[in-house]
Order: C-alpha cells, then structure tokens, then sequence
C-alpha cells in the first residue's frame, strides 16, 4: 500500500472515532433529555445537543465518508469483488440512517417535542455500538 494510502486511511479512521464519540452520546443525550422536568435543564440539553450534532457530528461523518470513498475509487479493481465490503456499506447506510434521525430527533427536542419515551431512547443508544462491532469485525477480519 502507498503511504498516500495509507494517509487517507488515517484519516479515515480519525473521522470514524470522532463520528463514534458523538454518535454514542448524542442519543445518551436524549435519555437525561426527555427525563428533565424543568424548562431551564431542558433548555441546556437543546444547547448541548445542537452543537455536539453540528460541531463534531456532522464534520466527522462527511469526513469519514469522503475518505472512504476515496479509498474505494483508488481500489475500486479489488473492492468490487470483496463480499465484507458490500455488507460494510449496508452497514455504512443504516449508520447514515441513524444519523439523520438523531438530527431529526434534535430538531424536535429543540421544540419541546419528544416523540419517544425515555426508555426507547435507552434502546436506541445501542444501535451504534451493534453497527461498529459489525463493521470493524468486516474490514479487519475480511471474513467473505
Ligand atoms: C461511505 C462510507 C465508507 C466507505 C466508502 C469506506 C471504505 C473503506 C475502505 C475502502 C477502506 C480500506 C480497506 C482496505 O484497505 O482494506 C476502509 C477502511 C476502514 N474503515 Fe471504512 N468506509 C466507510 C465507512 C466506515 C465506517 C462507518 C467505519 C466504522 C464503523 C469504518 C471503519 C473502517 C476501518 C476501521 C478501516 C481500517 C481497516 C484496516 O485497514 O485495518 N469505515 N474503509
């Protein structure tokens, strides 16, 4: 592999962690969130939640996806036939998915408005650590 390679793989990686910081706490976020009865704590959570979703989040993900997506184009005669890439991306698309419902989540929370209850939330919190375990196993191990 070419260091130029390898550079963008760094990168990759860099973007991936930061994504991961903020996508195991922003729906951690949501839990103390919907649980806080007064105005003023719940006003602090809508601070909180919107700068960890646009400062950290949202940079991190088209990062992480930039670089990946380099990586593919350079590599793209041997990834093509890789079954661990193909279901890495299903993985990368219902990451993606997640994503873009905790900013929808965040747009609501900003309007005092929770369409779940503090216990879904809890369960929502895992499916990121569930997605991460998938994929790093897949581009690691390369088991298919
Ligand atoms: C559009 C999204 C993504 C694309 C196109 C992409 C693509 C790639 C490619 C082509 C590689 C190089 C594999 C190799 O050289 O063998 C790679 C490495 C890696 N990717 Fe991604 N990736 C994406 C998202 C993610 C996500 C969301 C994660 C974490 C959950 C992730 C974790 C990793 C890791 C840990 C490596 C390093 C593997 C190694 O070489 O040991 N990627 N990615």
């Amino acid at each position: 592999m070419s260091t130029g390679y390898l550079w963008i793989k760094a990168i990759h990686i860099i973007g991936v962690v930061c994504w991961f910081a903020a996508l195991f706490y922003l729906p951690r976020l949501f839990v103390y969130h919907s649980a806080t009865p007064d105005q003023a704590g719940r006003d602090r959570f809508k601070i909180m939640e919107d700068k960890l979703y646009r400062v950290i989040m949202r940079p991190s993900m088209v990062i992480t996806l930039a670089f990946g997506i380099w990586m593919l184009v350079l590599g793209w005669s041997a990834f093509a036939s890789s079954g661990w890439l193909w279901l890495k991306l299903a993985g990368v698309a219902a990451l993606l998915g997640y994503h873009h419902y905790c900013a929808r989540l965040v747009s609501l929370l900003a309007d005092d408005q929770s369409p779940h209850s503090e216990k879904f939330y809890r369960m929502f919190n895992e499916v990121p650590a569930l997605l991460l375990i998938l994929i790093v196993i897949l581009v690691v191990v390369k088991p298919f």
